[in-house]
């Protein structure tokens, strides 16, 4: 059976779009079921619609300073569409202990570093400014520690000579869209198949049923 699944974003949805692709195959053990923004202009939102799945965005502006009641609100919507498994994809919101503990073990983040190395923002300026020679991303549960949850799978590229932020972003991203599907088949209890050459799929965790 198929685990049921949300995607949140807050802007283009290029992760989503790779989820959405791989979750076509009839045997990709993930079924995107929801796609929710947090902000109502995200473009992620009509490329879901026109996938023909769910799409809805709960704008964190009408709950003012109240982050609970907004996170609130997006676990009522998770929770009525019977998900259960959340893949936070270019989802730019700090997360507070209301989603994080409701979902603890089936949420799940992609960064665009090596992690532990650059959590955070600005990842792929900062390892051109480290001068690191690999670089690249992580797939990991999310806990309430930004950026520090288990770490599901990961995707090295090189940093080449020359390189600006723009081409080492898009040198991530690339890898992105083939690390996320096969981290999240993997963890939906399926093995998918890897990444790119160069890339590899650490200490996936099986899928270990609903929890509530
Ligand atoms: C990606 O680089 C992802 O790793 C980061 O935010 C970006 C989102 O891009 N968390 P997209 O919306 O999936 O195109």
């Amino acid at each position: 059976m198929k685990r049921r699944t949300a995607i949140l974003i807050s802007g283009r949805g290029s992760n989503m779009e790779a989820l959405i692709a791989a979750a076509r195959d009839p045997d990709y053990p993930a079924e995107i079921v929801l796609v929710l923004s947090n902000r109502p202009d995200a473009s992620g939102l009509d490329i879901a619609r026109a996938a023909g799945i769910e799409a809805e965005a709960i704008d964190h502006r009408d709950f003012g300073r109240d982050r609970a009641a907004h996170e609130a609100a997006i676990d009522v919507v998770l929770r009525a569409a019977d998900i259960e498994i959340v893949c936070l994809a270019g989802y730019m919101r700090l997360l507070t202990p209301v989603l994080v503990n409701a979902w603890q073990g089936r949420m799940l983040n992609i960064h665009p570093s090596l992690l532990p190395s650059f959590p955070g923002l600005r990842t792929h300026a900062r390892a051109l400014e480290a001068g690191v020679k690999l670089h690249g991303c992580t797939v990991h549960l999310v806990t309430e520690e930004m950026d520090a949850g288990p770490i599901l799978g990961q995707a090295a590229v090189p940093i080449l000579p020359g390189d600006s932020e723009d081409d080492l972003a898009q040198r991530v991203l690339r890898q992105e869209h083939a690390l996320y599907p096969a981290a999240l088949a993997a963890f939906a209890g399926v093995a998918w198949g890897l990444p790119d050459e160069g890339a590899c799929l650490t200490n996936p965790l099986p899928w270990q049923g609903p929890a509530r």
